[in-house]
């Protein structure tokens, strides 16, 4: 099998581990243990991990706040801002986001919230004008993610964060496909809040952390308890998800650069090899401002669930992890029909792609749509 899946999870990195195990068995000590030294090495290795991320996005270390996940991340940021600021009660967020910010607006809107979630235009960027517009003195938090999960494209987050502050609302962002693979730092683009998991990077599942920018804001937790994390995120902290997390941001500073431009190259010419086998190929969002290792594309004229059935040996999805069945509300955002978004694929490119698993998964897939077009044409 080839594994074409990058934006869905990455296997955890070899030095990941190794940094990670001897915190099950020996390094076992609760960070909050403050008499012994098994507690005071538990507490070192989460206080570097913090370090580590805080340095992969440009942080100050105490802003960093670890949680289960980036979903518990975007749900600490979007609920904790939302019980901060009573005074104000709108929310704003765009179409495209990860079900992992939606979901918990949804609830919020319900709960009486007011909520504006604003188009993006046909290559997936959100309109800074429309975003500006959208802001008043009413406006709580503006929640926009740096990159997306399926398209890749990046959005324009420091115009974003200066609409949102010019009417003094709070800005959060989903980072998690952004942190680790393009330059991204919390002050250029200037949010209050960013979300990051560790396993989107080479790290292990379950962990991630919130970046809060506390000198601007304060939010209230959704876990009490111990009053762990500075009170925001009460629980025992998973010392060896928490390392491998650290050592995780650290070799994706490292290698970033590199790894950017090695994954760029390989998805370009993915992208020719796909065009020049079958035509009928059309990209999905902003070839220009997108993530170095994403190419989703549409196919015309084949039926979706075929197409995948058909790519026996290659791992890629048709949309987020979490949500298979139904076409891409991302590709919807777009603009597209139900058959084109479910006629797509999303390739995500990883630190072990090579070169030929590129050739391969290209003609792969270029044979199946021919086959798919002859036999059963659609539309
Ligand atoms: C953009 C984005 N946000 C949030 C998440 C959820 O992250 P986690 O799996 O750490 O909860 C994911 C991945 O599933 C994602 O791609």
């Amino acid at each position: 099998m080839i594994y074409l899946d990058h934006h869905a999870t990455t296997p955890v990195d070899a030095r990941v581990l190794e940094a990670m195990l001897p915190f099950f068995t020996e390094k076992f000590g609760n960070a909050a243990s403050r008499q012994h030294r098994f507690g005071w090495d538990a507490n070192d290795a989460v206080e570097r991990a913090r370090k580590q991320v805080a340095a992969l996005i440009g942080a100050g270390s105490k802003d960093v706040v670890f949680t289960s996940g980036a979903t518990e991340a975007n749900n600490l940021a979007i609920k904790g801002a939302a019980r901060a600021r009573t005074d104000r009660d709108h929310l704003v967020t765009i179409a495209t986001e990860h079900t992992a910010v939606l979901d918990p607006i949804a609830r919020l809107e319900k709960d009486g919230w007011r909520v504006t979630v604003l188009p993006v235009t046909r290559d997936g960027l959100v309109d800074v004008g429309v975003v500006a517009r959208a802001i008043t003195e009413r406006t709580a938090l503006v929640s926009v993610m740096a990159a997306n999960n399926e398209i890749g494209v990046l959005q324009p987050l420091k115009e974003v964060a200066a609409a949102a502050h010019a009417k003094g609302a709070w800005v959060h962002t989903d980072a998690v496909q952004a942190a680790g693979k393009v330059p991204f730092n919390v002050d250029e683009v200037n949010v209050d809040f960013a979300s990051v998991s560790a396993h989107k990077v080479y790290g292990p599942k379950g962990v991630g952390a919130l970046y809060v920018r506390r000198k601007r804001v304060a939010i209230a937790a959704e876990i009490d308890g111990g009053g762990h994390e500075r009170g925001m995120r009460s629980g025992t902290l998973n010392v060896p998800g928490i390392v491998g997390l650290g050592a995780a941001a650290e070799i994706a500073r490292q290698e970033m650069p590199a790894e950017a431009t090695r994954s760029a190259q390989l998805r370009d010419r993915l992208l020719d090899r796909l065009r020049a086998a079958t035509d009928g190929v059309t990209v999905n969002g902003s070839l220009d401002a997108r993530l170095p290792g994403n190419l989703n594309v549409s196919f015309d004229g084949i039926d979706g669930e075929a197409l995948l059935v058909g790519l026996d040996d290659i791992a890629v999805s048709s949309g987020a992890a979490c949500t298979q069945a139904e076409p891409s509300h991302v590709l919807i955002a777009l603009g597209h029909s139900k058959a084109r978004a479910l006629a797509s694929l999303r390739f995500g490119i990883g630190r072990q792609t090579t070169a030929a698993d590129i050739d391969h998964a290209a003609s792969k897939v270029a044979d199946v749509v021919t086959r798919l077009r002859r036999l059963a044409p659609v539309g």
